[in-house]
């Protein structure tokens, strides 16, 4: 499990290892869009702004990977035990 904070909020929330981070926004009424939910579209796109995502998508390119600034919510998760969202 890990910690993903939202920046504009303030709001901290908790994934645990059988959810995502979208699954886990959609509880607090936080809609992130997606589409396909498999990492392949690009749709669910967000700015990182602390933290080390752990990129399990096909959409960013290994230099964008290493950047750690933005990930895909629906799929990827944290190396780091807190993320800071642009959310
Ligand atoms: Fe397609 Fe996340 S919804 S990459």
């Amino acid at each position: 499990a890990f910690e993903v904070e939202l920046a504009r909020s303030g709001k901290t929330l908790l994934v645990p290892a059988d959810r995502s981070i979208v699954d886990v926004l959609g509880d607090v009424g936080i809609d992130v869009d997606v589409s396909c939910e498999e990492g392949i579209c690009g749709t669910c796109e967000t700015a990182v702004l602390d933290g080390i995502p752990d990129h399990r998508d096909s959409v960013l390119t290994e230099e964008e990977k290493a950047e750690n600034d933005a990930m895909m919510l629906c799929v990827s998760r944290s190396c780091s035990p807190q993320l800071r969202l642009d959310l």
